[in-house]
């Protein structure tokens, strides 16, 4: 049991791993091109995947297994706002599938906590996945312009700050 749940916990930091590094590419980019709330929400987002992996190392450690640290994936070096937001729906996508299988393949193997945390973790991919969904809808109906406009208002706005790309939701961790 042990065994075979370290190793898909292992699988499932390696992935968690590749979307930090895709979502702090995409914040760099999107901070570049101006468009700061949604490279806020990149940023954030970036933020909750390392909570991610976070979880799935103490996980590993509980079960007396080794942390491996390597990402799935490469880098894609996207610079448009609307593929970058195709990309990381895709990313969560595939997160969402694999970990909805592993949850199912802990049951099988009896191990009702690594379970729960796959469950866990289907529920706040689901919520990434939305929250770039929504925006990939407003680029594709605005247009980047939408974009620009957002980061228009956040400079004007002035102190709030709070606010951002994925109206204002505030995902637990
Ligand atoms: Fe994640
Ligand atoms: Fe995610």
């Amino acid at each position: 049991m042990r065994e075979k749940s370290i190793n898909l916990l292992n699988q499932a930091i390696a992935d968690e791993l590749s979307a930090i590094h895709q979502y702090m590419y995409f914040h760099f980019r999107l901070d570049d091109l101006g468009y700061t709330p949604l490279a806020n929400l990149l940023k954030q987002t970036a933020i909750q995947e390392m909570q991610h992996a976070e979880r799935i190392a103490e996980r590993i450690l509980f079960l007396g297994g080794e942390i491996e640290l390597k990402a799935s994936k490469d880098v894609d070096k996207i610079h448009e706002a609307e593929a970058m937001l195709e990309r990381a729906k895709a990313l969560e996508q595939g997160s969402i599938e694999m970990y909805n299988r592993f949850a199912i393949e802990c049951g099988q193997n009896a191990d009702s906590a690594s379970k729960k945390l796959f469950e866990d973790l289907v529920n706040a991919e689901e919520m990434h996945y939305d929250q770039f969904d929504r925006q990939s809808g407003f680029v594709k109906r605005f247009g980047e312009r939408y974009l620009a406009l957002q980061s228009f208002q956040a400079g004007a706005g002035g102190a709030g700050g709070a606010g951002g790309a994925g109206g204002g939701q505030e995902p637990a961790p």
